[in-house]
């Protein structure tokens, strides 16, 4: 099978920093067949040979395992093309037809790693010069929209172009081994499904945490906040996988209409439950991971005063027979204790305990990472002199080490997916417009709160206003049980 793969944005952060990494892994693991092409788009003028280097050069940020020799690069680099184009010009969307027809490969992806005002445009114009056939796939790259109606507007373009069999949306937490393993632990196991209900099931942790800050990014990101960044997308696909229903075959629709449903189960937010059931935070000046770091405000290019929260947490219901009264916590921020990410499943107590101490024994982690693994928290007899003592045990699986060489990175398999037309791990418009429909009235509560986020201290869990609201229901986040 031939492919063209088409970067619009070709010599943008996307490109360099996560898709020719991956790029190149996908190559290395012997995943790319010789013959495809990778052609970069960008702006300005260069030659193939300057683009090569270009993204040589940049390949010294990447991880030394995950870095070429100049044997593999020499390699890899046969592939790479680069063809300067004005987005806004039919002419050049000509030029690329040409230049795509000339080989006619089997697949055709275009993949829009560019400012997401360009999508409409590129969608456009695409749709125009007839490089939308059947055989071309678009790949779109989030942020997709600031809200319902801006997702709803892009979607809109998408679909005057590409069929919604040709549209990619990649969540890149979808390509994670952890979160495909989660399918894996439901679907492919008969152990944990007749506990995978609110009679045996406590309340569900979602915790998505990052060490680091906002970076160089503050203009974008303070425009964008953690409720679009992280729980909009990444945290509420997590929670629709661990909540969806059995799907009834392993095809993407199949599974994207579970999820689905889950979307439009969740409970709605009111400005009353916004103001009980959401907490937002922003940094201030801290120590994380031994190291003082600033607070958000000073942050560079970040505006004085602003209101962006680094931080939220909250509690949503799936309203169906399954979960019905069971709490779903979600939590991401900026600047907290470090990078940690991690679903817990937290048991109810047994029914009659006739230990002591013997209360919600049981727990299952799916860790997605640094470390990609589960552990399942039982109590055990300690066999100890002083009578019959119990103790919190735990198994642990970890995946990595599982299957070690086979692992591969969220973005080298989303990409192979793409080519090969597997929809499973992206995300469908309707999916996408329900989670904004479900976040906008927290945006819109939030927009006339004159109060702004709570202050936390880099390197701790939030402001103590989301233990709080955990506390509520008689529960802790893990960290703190
Ligand atoms: C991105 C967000 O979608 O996910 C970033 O825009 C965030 O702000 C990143 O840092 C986190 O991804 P990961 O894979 O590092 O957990």
């Amino acid at each position: 099978m031939s492919f063209d793969l088409v970067l619009f944005g070709g010599t943008g952060d996307l490109t360099w920093r996560k898709l020719m990494p991956a790029l190149f892994q996908a190559f290395r693991h012997g995943k790319l067949p010789p013959d495809g092409r990778i052609l970069a788009v960008a702006r300005d003028e260069r030659s193939d040979a300057q683009y090569r280097q270009y993204i040589r050069d940049r390949f010294v940020e990447v991880d030394s395992a995950k870095r070429p020799s100049d044997d593999e690069f020499a390699r890899f680099a046969e592939m790479l093309h680069y063809r300067r184009m004005d987005l806004s010009q039919p002419a050049h969307y000509a030029g690329l037809k040409t230049w795509l027809d000339a080989r006619n490969a089997d697949t055709v992806v275009m993949f829009l790693a560019t400012a997401p005002y360009l999508f409409s445009v590129v969608c456009e114009q695409l749709g125009i010069a007839g490089l939308n056939g059947p055989k071309v796939r678009v790949v779109l790259e989030k942020p997709l929209g600031h809200d319902l109606a801006s997702a709803q507007e892009i979607n809109r373009v998408v679909r005057s172009a590409f069929s919604e069999t040709q549209a990619f949306r990649i969540d890149h937490y979808l390509g994670k081994p952890a979160v495909q393993n989660l399918m894996a632990l439901r679907f492919g196991n008969a152990l944990f499904e007749p506990l995978w209900r609110r009679e045996s099931i406590a309340n569900i942790q979602i915790t998505l945490a990052e060490g680091l800050g906002v970076g160089t990014r503050g203009d974008y990101y303070d425009t964008t906040g953690a409720l679009r960044d992280m729980i909009q997308n990444h945290a509420l696909q997590l929670l629709t996988m661990i909540a969806m229903e059995p799907p009834s075959t392993n095809d993407a629709d199949a599974i994207r209409a579970e999820k689905l449903k889950v979307l439009r189960s969740l409970k709605p937010f009111t400005p009353e439950s916004v103001a009980r059931d959401v907490v937002r935070g922003q940094y201030k000046a801290g120590t994380v991971e031994g190291q003082a770091v600033p607070g958000y405000l000073d942050e560079v290019k970040v505006p004085a005063g602003s209101h962006c929260e680094t931080f939220v947490a909250l509690r949503t219901e799936v309203q169906n027979w399954r979960w019905a009264g069971v709490p779903f916590y979600l939590r991401t921020g900026k600047r907290l204790a470090g990078r940690h990410s991690q679903i817990v499943v937290n048991f109810r107590e047994v029914p009659h305990p006739i230990f002591p101490g013997s209360a919600r024994a049981n727990k299952l982690v799916i860790k997605l990472q640094p470390e990609d693994g589960l552990e399942l928290h039982l109590l055990a007899a300690k066999g100890s002199a002083q009578g019959e003592m119990l103790a919190p045990v735990s198994l642990d699986l970890d995946f990595d080490k599982a299957f070690e060489s086979e692992r591969v990175g969220a973005y080298e398999r989303l990409l192979m997916d793409a080519m090969a037309g597997r929809l499973n791990l992206f995300v469908r418009s309707d999916e996408q417009e329900q989670a904004w429909r479900w976040v906008e009235p927290v945006l819109q509560a939030w927009a006339t709160d004159p109060n702004g986020p709570r202050a936390y201290a880099a390197g701790t869990w939030g402001p103590p206003a989301s233990s709080a609201m955990v506390a509520r229901d008689g529960c802790a986040w893990d960290e703190e049980q």
